[in-house]
């Protein structure tokens, strides 16, 4: 196992009514700015239990946070944020909503000419607004973790940054919150979610029993009950099972000591940002080629996921990996998401945008070996036209 040093100090407040918890997490007499997004949790009641818990707080909201959260509207969050000299702030929606506050909460205080720095890596994160959240969308694990993911829509950039400062104070993830997603969110979030986890397991053994167990746990709760979440969205136990595997898909226990490999987010958010497609979908475009071009340093691993996690015993290692890569393409398209490029009108133009921009961005290294550069990117997306 390597060495590892593992911090996540975010408070969760799970289960049906726990809305109403968050007043005590806040501090007494804070200036509490709401951040949501386009309107959703005005429909489902989710906005209302939100004020509700916060009638005794001075508030102030910022709506209109959109998907892959644009950093020029975020831009106008800070601004309001600053005016109004928020102490807190709480953001209610998907990991969009939540992505984009803990931007909003680094970039308040930001001394800075021009914020984007903390995403281009050339600024540090050196104070943060203190902030919490309401999970409306199970997924990315952005309600535990310290990371976020960034668009600038002058530049077709997504770009991502994390800080130990932007761990959200606490996280409400009540299931009910999530009745109201339509198929094509909740469809999204599994196949995110079993990807995070396909991203910090499918490397090559280093002896973690342990990490890679918890692994297959949150990928076969995933096969389990993402169907009966999308055949009935008011199933509370199915979604209740489905919002804690998220989270512990991405809040950092999975990672620990073991090997990781994110080029496949890494890739496909270059997708969402050249053409807008959902970012769960760039993914199950990425991840097959990828791990089919990248089979013989990832044989052991994937011969083991088809085993515990697919039941594959059968042919040679080669073929059982093949076989689990078809498995899992075969997950994601039951789940009505689409896994080539073609699918989504996206050609070799594209590729060569992507080799472009990677090389100019000095892109190289990539992988659990460090060893997969642009010319296996350019590789990998042909094998995904
Ligand atoms: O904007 P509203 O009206 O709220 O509608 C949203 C949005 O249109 C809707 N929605 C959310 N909760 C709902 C609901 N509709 C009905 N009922 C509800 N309860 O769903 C739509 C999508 O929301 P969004 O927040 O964009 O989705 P998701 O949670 O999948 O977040 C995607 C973003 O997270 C980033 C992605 O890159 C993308 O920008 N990621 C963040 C990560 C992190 N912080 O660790 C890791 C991930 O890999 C990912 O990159
Ligand atoms: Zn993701």
């Amino acid at each position: 196992m390597k060495n590892f040093q593992f911090y996540n100090p975010v408070r969760i407040l799970f289960g049906k009514g726990q809305i109403a918890a968050l007043t005590a997490q806040i501090p007494a007499g804070a200036k509490v700015l709401i951040t949501y997004g386009g309107g959703s949790i005005k429909q489902n009641g989710v906005y209302d239990q939100v004020k509700a818990a916060l009638a005794d707080f001075d508030t102030v909201e910022f709506g209109g946070i959109e998907a892959n959260p644009h950093y020029e509207t975020l831009l106008r969050a800070v601004e309001l944020g600053r005016a109004e000299q928020a102490t807190f702030l709480l953001a209610v929606g998907g990991g969009s909503v939540l992505d984009g506050t803990k931007f909003i909460a680094a970039a308040i205080p930001f001394e800075g000419a021009e914020p984007w720095d903390i995403l281009a890596g050339k600024a540090k994160v050196a104070s943060a607004v203190p902030f919490g959240a309401v999970l409306t969308l199970p997924a990315t694990g952005s309600e535990m973790n310290s990371g976020a993911v960034i668009t600038r829509v002058s530049t077709q950039e997504k770009l991502a940054f994390s800080s130990p400062l932007t761990f959200p104070k606490f996280s409400v993830l009540d299931p009910e919150t999530c009745f109201t997603l339509p198929p094509r969110q909740i469809a999204n979030g599994i196949a995110d979610a079993f990807t995070h986890v396909l991203e910090q397991y499918l490397t090559y053994p280093i002896n973690t029993p342990l990490q890679d167990r918890l692994a297959e746990a949150v990928l076969l709760t995933l096969i389990e009950e993402g169907p009966k979440v999308l055949e009935n969205p008011t199933d509370y136990d199915a979604m209740a099972n489905f919002m804690w595997s998220a989270t512990n898909a991405l809040n950092g226990t999975l990672a620990a000591g073991v090997v990781t490999d994110w080029s496949t987010h890494y890739v496909a958010h270059e997708l969402t940002a050249l053409h807008g497609i959902d970012h769960a979908r760039t993914l199950a475009i990425v991840l097959p080629s990828m791990l089919r071009y990248r089979q013989a340093g990832k044989l052991e691993k994937l011969v083991q996921y088809g085993q515990r996690v697919w039941n594959i015993t059968a042919g040679t290692d080669e073929e059982r990996a093949e076989a689990t890569v078809q498995a899992t393409v075969d997950f994601f398209e039951r789940l009505d998401i689409k896994t080539r490029l073609s699918d989504y009108d996206v050609g070799p133009d594209t590729i060569r945008q992507i080799v472009q921009r990677f090389t100019e961005r000095g892109v190289k290294d990539l992988g659990e070996r460090q060893d997969m550069q642009i010319a296996d990117v350019e590789k990998i997306l042909t094998l995904a036209l």
